[in-house]
């Protein structure tokens, strides 16, 4: 940043200049120079329209498109001079088109203030970082769904075992593909809410001008149009002074983040020693410079971290709208970089995830093993039980008592004696207890949504269409 100064494009009516450390203070260049392309498409758009209105001249058009394209050139070359003293990106690409075509530059701002500008340039950002995640949160559903459809048969057999939790206890066993598909489904919403809100933030504040809207004759529709939205925002101060766009995409970030910081979690969990479900590859994992043994989750430690962040930046921004009257208010410049931030960070999450995931080993021994301690066909006894005409609370308690009895002498309920089984109920046997394994367990769950093998496979044949079904961008 240079320290030449020059005459600020508001200084009119002031007479002493900016204290040094305001000009600091006030100066936003250093994280919305970010927006400079969406500054000058809509700068591009705005003389347009002044063209098509008559409020321009061909001649002005042409000079002040031309400067901008320059502008614009530099500034994707890297040669371009980011000022401090000219504050904001708006500024900056302004005065840096004065420089080059002279006066004219001062008619580019005809008919529109900084307030709609800077509205206008954020929410043509936050449109197309919702569609981006949007596409990116897709591709992890993909990869996800292709590990679900692998795991089916992935160990020769009915599919991948795992134990089911609740309260992190063993519940009941379920498929790994079921598993799959549970985040398959999350990510289908996730996707969801960011091209919800991108429709929903499909309007272009321009022509709202600072806050009244303008006495020149402008047509709003045509720019609107020019930029790809749907339609100009139809109220000026909302236009100028709502923020909720950019907050519905920081709520859908925040979602996703927990999403993605569960299944961090899980991850997490299943690849210490002690679960021993999977081994996560090497690429994606790190060492320890003290500890050879050591091999961490760090990926998935950091997604998990970062969720901190990105619910932060939601909360920070609620809490910036919150208090402001409207319209515009500084504050509000403070929207912006929490956006960044939950763009930028989901973005690589979601990447490395994908990458991972394909990667990621499986022991299937391990995690039938698993899914059968911990007494997970319990609930298949006492429904045996109901079947024959036992009410259930009946023989829940029964096969409690039955848990209690194997738990005490280290044995599973399989283990137990024909004697103790029909001890406890006559209708019980020792070949009844044998027969009731994980995979009957599983294949029993039959219901709309449940883990038996063939609705997981509707579920993903299903899902597979959905997938082929959306729309990409
Ligand atoms: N840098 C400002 C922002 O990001 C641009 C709008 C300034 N408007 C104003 N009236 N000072 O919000």
């Amino acid at each position: 940043m240079t320290k030449t100064k020059d005459k600020k494009l508001w200084g009119g009516r002031f007479a002493e200049a900016t204290d040094g450390l305001v000009e600091l203070f006030n100066a936003s260049v250093s994280f919305d120079q970010r927006l400079a392309e969406q500054d000058i498409r809509g700068s591009l758009a705005h003389v347009q329209m002044l063209g098509q209105v008559g409020i321009l001249s061909a001649e002005e058009v042409a000079q002040i498109q031309g400067g901008l394209g320059d502008v614009l050139a530099d500034i994707r070359a890297g040669t371009f001079e980011w000022r401090l003293d000219r504050e904001d990106v708006h500024m900056n690409v302004e005065a840096a088109l004065r420089d080059r075509i002279g006066p004219v530059a001062g008619k580019l701002h005809t008919a529109r203030s900084r307030n709609d500008q800077v509205a206008l340039d954020f929410r043509l950002f936050t449109k197309e970082a919702a569609l981006d995640l949007a596409d990116k949160a897709r591709a992890l559903r993909a990869v996800m769904l292709s590990e679900a459809e692998k795991h089916l048969t992935s160990d020769g057999g009915e599919g991948v075992i795992l134990p089911g939790y609740t309260h992190l206890q063993v519940a009941q066993p379920i498929l790994l593909s079921h598993w799959f598909m549970a985040y398959v489904a999350m990510l289908e919403r996730d996707e969801g809410r960011f091209r919800d809100a991108a429709a929903r933030m499909d309007e272009s504040p321009l022509g709202s001008s600072a806050l009244a809207g303008t006495p020149w004759p402008i047509n709003r529709h045509a720019a609107a149009e020019a930029l790809g939205f749907a339609r100009p925002t139809a109220n000026s101060l909302d236009g100028v002074g709502s923020r909720d766009f950019a907050l519905e995409f920081l709520a859908a970030c925040a979602i996703l983040s927990a999403h993605l910081s569960r299944l961090s979690e899980e991850l997490i969990l299943y690849s210490t020693f002690e679960f021993g479900f999977l081994t996560l590859p090497d690429s994606h994992t790190t060492g320890s410079s003290i500890m050879p043994q050591k091999k961490n989750p760090d990926v998935s430690e950091l997604a998990r971290g970062k969720a901190g962040r990105v619910f932060g930046n939601l909360m920070g921004l609620l809490t910036v709208v919150k208090g402001t009257p409207l319209a515009y208010n500084k504050d509000l410049q403070e929207d912006k970089e929490g956006v960044f931030d939950s763009y930028d960070t989901l973005s690589i999450v979601l990447r490395l995830y994908a990458e991972m995931l394909p990667k990621t080993l499986w022991h299937a021994e391990k995690t039938k093993a698993a899914a059968a301690r911990g007494y997970s066909t319990a609930t298949d006894v006492a429904d045996f039980l109901a079947r024959q005409g036992v009410p259930f609370r009946e023989a829940h308690e029964v096969v409690g008592g039955l848990v209690g009895v194997a738990s005490r002498s280290g044995r599973q309920l399989w283990e137990l004696t024909d004697a103790e089984l029909k001890s406890a109920h006559p209708l019980l046997s020792a070949e009844i207890a044998r027969s009731l394994t994980v995979e009957e367990s599983i294949r029993s769950r039959l219901s709309y949504g449940g883990t038996a093998p063939v609705r997981v496979r509707e579920a993903v044949e299903a899902a597979k269409v959905l997938l082929g079904s959306g729309t990409m961008e």
